[in-house]
C-alpha cells in the first residue's frame, strides 16, 4: 500500500489499517504499565516514559548550552519524563554537526553543571523526581559540519550514501585516528559525570561514524571486513569509558540496528544487495555489550536521517513521499526492537519512534511494554511538539490529541539547516521565527540547491 498521511480517529481504525498492511501494533486496551516502576544500573525509574535525544543546534559559540537549550530540557523535566537522554554532544571539535552542536569539554563544563542541576531541580519541583539525565557522546562522521562547512570524515566509500552528501578517499579516517578517537569517548564519559549526567551514552547509530564502522565491509585493516573488526572502534570506546561508571553513574548505548539503505551495505541487512533486515549481527552486539562489557540498558533505533529518514522516524511529511506506508516503518521499528529484546531479555531496552500515531503513541508504547517487546519508549518529536507528554499519560490516562506532533518535517528542516531547533507548530513564539527565517533562506536558494 503507498504512503499515506495519518487519518486515524480511532485504536480500532488504527488497528485496521495495520491489519490491511499485514503488519501488527501492540495496542494497549490502557496506559497503566506506562505508571509502574523500571529499574536498572542499580537506578529505579518511576514510570516507563522518556524523552528521546533531540538536537537543538542551539549551543552558545564555545559549545555551551545557551538559554533556549535550557528551556527545551527544562520543559522535558517539568513534562513528567523519567528519563531524559540528551541529544548528540560533540566531544571533538572536528566531529561537530554544526556550529550550534553542543560541544563538551573543560572550558563548557561548568555551563553543563549548571544546566544539568536546573533540570533536575525542575523535574524535582514539579513531580517530586528529578528525572534521570543520559548525555549521549558523538563524532558525526560523514555528517560533521564543524565550522558550518561540510567537512567528511568517513569509513569507506559508500556510494549510495555519497549519491546525496559527496565524499572522496582522502576523507577516510585512518584506523590510527578511530585509535585515538576511541580513548576520546572515555575522556567524554568522566566529563559527562562530573557534569552531573547520570549517565553516557556511546551512540552508534544514524549513520554517524561509529554507527558507520559497523557495515565496513570494505574497509580493510582493524577497523573493517570482519564482524569483530566492525565491532571494534564501539567496543573500544564502551570500554574506554566504563572505567569511569560506579554506583551513580552507568554507560549505555543508542544502536542502530537496521540502516535501511535500498542497496549497498548497511549494518543489520541481509547483505549488500538485499536490503531486508536479518538482526543476526545486531542481537549478537547487543548481547555482547550486556554480557561481555555490562550495559545495563539501551536505546534502540535504526535508519540514517539523512537518506532514510522514514526508517528513523515515519512522517506525514518530510523531504521526499516515502516508499513505503508509515505504519509499515512503526511496525519494522517495534518488531526489530522486540527481537533484540527476547534474544538478550536481561536487557533494559528503550524504544524509537512512536510519535507518528500521534494521539495512539500512548496506547502503542503500552502494548508494547505489556508484550515485552520493550521496557521502555522514547519519545523524539512529540516531546518538542508537547514537552507534558508525560505527565498527561501518567494523571489523565491518555494523550491530548491537540498536543500531539503533527510529523510535519519542520523541526527536520531547522535541524538540517542548524537553525535553533523546536517545534514551530505548537511552540510558535519560540521556533516560527526561526522556520520563516529557514523559508526565506531557502527560498533564496537556486531550486537545485534547496535541500
Ligand atoms: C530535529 C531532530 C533532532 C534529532 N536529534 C537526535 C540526536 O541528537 N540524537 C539521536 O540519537 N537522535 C536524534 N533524533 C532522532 C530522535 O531521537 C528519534 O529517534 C526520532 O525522531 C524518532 O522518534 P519520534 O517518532 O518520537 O520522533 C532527532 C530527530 C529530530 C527530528
Amino acid at each position: 500500500m503507498p504512503y499515506e498521511p495519518f487519518r486515524y480517529q480511532t485504536a480500532g481504525e488504527l488497528q485496521t489499517a495495520a491489519e490491511a498492511l499485514g503488519v501488527s501494533l501492540p495496542l494497549a486496551a490502557d496506559t497503566a504499565v506506562l505508571c509502574t516502576s523500571v529499574r536498572f544500573a542499580g537506578m529505579t525509574l518511576p514510570n516507563r516514559l522518556g524523552t528521546a535525544p533531540m538536537e537543538g543546534a542551539d549551543a552558545l559559540p564555545n559549545g555551551a548550552p545557551s538559554e533556549l537549550t535550557a528551556r527545551r530540557y527544562i520543559r522535558n523535566a517539568e513534562g513528567g519524563s523519567a528519563l531524559v537522554w540528551f541529544e548528540a554532544v560533540c566531544m571533538t571539535g572536528d566531529g561537530r554537526s554544526s556550529a550550534g552542536q553542543l560541544l563538551l569539554n573543560s572550558d563548557t563544563l561548568d555551563a553543563f553543571k549548571r544546566l544539568t542541576e536546573r533540570v533536575k531541580e525542575a523535574g524535582l519541583r514539579a513531580n517530586g523526581y528529578a528525572p534521570l539525565l543520559v548525555m549521549q557522546v558523538n563524532h558525526s562522521g560523514r555528517y560533521a559540519n564543524p565550522g558550518g562547512k561540510p567537512a567528511p570524515k568517513i569509513a569507506y566509500r559508500h556510494p549510495y550514501l555519497e549519491r546525496f552528501r559527496p565524499a572522496s578517499d582522502a576523507d577516510i579516517v585512518s584506523d590510527d585516528y578511530l585509535r585515538k578517537l576511541e580513548e576520546k569517548y572515555g575522556e567524554a564519559a568522566a566529563l559527562a559525570k562530573k557534569a552531573g549526567f547520570d549517565a553516557a551514552d556511546i551512540k552508534a547509530c544514524h549513520g554517524y561514524l561509529s554507527a558507520e564502522l559497523l557495515s565496513a565491509l570494505p574497509r580493510p585493516g582493524a577497523y573493517g571486513g570482519s564482524y569483530e573488526n566492525r565491532t571494534r572502534f564501539l567496543k573500544n570506546a564502551v570500554a574506554a569509558a566504563l572505567p569511569h561508571a560506579d554506583a551513580g553513574f552507568f554507560i549505555t548505548a543508542r544502536i542502530g540496528i537496521y540502516d535501511g539503505y535500498p542497496e549497498s551495505y548497511g549494518f543489520g541487512a541481509a547483505g549488500k544487495d538485499d536490503p531486508a533486515p536479518d538482526y543476526t549481527e545486531p542481537i549478537r552486539l547487543l548481547g555482547e555489550l550486556h554480557e561481555r562489557y555490562g550495559l545495563a540498558a539501551v536505546n534502540l533505533t535504526m535508519g540514517n536521517p539523512y537518506v532514510t529518514t522514514h526508517v528513523t522516524r515515519p512522517f506525514d511529511r518530510g523531504m521526499y513521499d516515502p516508499p513505503e506506508h508509515p505504519l509499515t516503518g512503526i511496525a519494522r521499528m517495534i518488531d526489530g526492537i522486540a527481537a533484540v529484546k527476547r534474544a538478550v531479555p536481561g536487557l533494559t531496552v528503550y524504544a524509537s519512534a512512536p510519535s507518528y500515531l500521534r494521539q495512539f503513541a500512548d496506547l502503542f508504547t503500552a502494548g508494547a511494554v505489556e508484550e515485552g517487546r520493550c521496557d521502555g519508549m522514547l519519545f523524539g518529536r512529540l516531546s518538542f511538539a508537547d514537552p507534558d507528554f508525560a505527565n498527561e499519560i501518567l494523571k489523565t490516562g491518555r494523550l491530548d490529541p491537540k498536543h500531539v506532533c503533527l510529523t510535519c518535517g519542520k523541526c527536520g528542516d531547522l535541524i538540517r539547516s542548524h537553525y535553533p531547533t523546536g517545534c514551530a507548530v505548537r511552540d510558535t513564539q519560540t521556533y516560527l521565527p526561526y522556520y520563516r527565517q529557514y523559508l526565506a533562506g531557502r527560498a533564496a536558494l537556486p531550486e537545485n540547491f534547496r535541500g
